[in-house]
């Protein structure tokens, strides 16, 4: 598939056995996610534009880099993307942080929009858009449209876990946008859930099962 980035870092998979066990209650879970958000945030930010920077140690002057521009803006996609987020910013401790609140319609699957809130200068930073799950791609392809209608040129999709259909939609609607996932899953099933999948990732998240 085009544009996807799995991760298969035996501590990615390893913690990703556990987050999708029936067993594994909210505690674990929370930590889990964020965990293996911090492990994907390291690849995710792979080829971030650097400047040169000079930096003057104990025993001489050298050159450095540091990361350009205003740097990163991590928006989760409420409510399960603020799942990742503590987790993107233990590696990225500068990055602002950007809402979008979507759910889905249980009937038709379409997402809802209920909130927003970005940084105003975010259409000339990077953005990492976060979600634990891309099942029909709605609410990612959504978001993306949304960030692009706000000036945004530079967006990057993270998630934890994935289905084809998700990618694919992903793909044909936004073919610039690159996606990291954890690990890419076999289908959806009827009601639009991911199989073998996690179930609910905003329910297992809050502990509103
Ligand atoms: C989940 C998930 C994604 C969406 C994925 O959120 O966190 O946002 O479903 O499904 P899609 O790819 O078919 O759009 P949900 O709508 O359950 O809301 P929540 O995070 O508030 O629980
Ligand atoms: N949203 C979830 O939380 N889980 C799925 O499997 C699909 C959408």
């Amino acid at each position: 598939m085009k544009n996807l980035r799995v991760m298969d870092h035996p501590l990615i998979q390893h913690k990703i056995t556990y987050l999708r066990d029936i067993e594994t209650k909210t505690k674990e879970f929370r930590e889990l996610a964020g965990e293996i958000a911090m492990l994907m945030a390291y690849e995710a930010t792979q080829n971030l534009p650097l400047v040169e920077h000079s930096v003057t140690t104990p025993l001489t002057t050298c050159k450095g880099f540091k990361l350009a521009g205003r740097g990163v803006v991590v928006v989760p996609i409420l409510r399960a993307g603020l799942g990742m987020v503590d987790g993107m910013l233990k590696l990225i401790p500068n990055a602002s942080v950007g809402h979008i609140g979507l759910y889905r319609d249980e009937e038709t699957l379409e997402p809802m929009e209920y909130y927003v809130k970005l940084p105003k200068d975010i259409m000339e930073r990077e953005v990492i858009l976060v979600d634990p799950m891309l099942a029909t791609g709605g609410s990612a392809s959504q978001a993306i449209s949304y960030l692009k209608s706000q000036g945004v040129k530079n967006i990057r999709f993270m998630c934890l876990i994935g289905a084809p259909e998700g990618v694919q939609r992903v793909n044909e609607e936004h073919p610039d946008v690159k996606i990291f996932m954890a690990t890419l899953d076999d289908h959806l099933n009827q009601h639009g859930y991911i199989v073998p999948g996690l179930g609910d990732a905003g329910d297992r998240l809050f502990g509103t099962e």
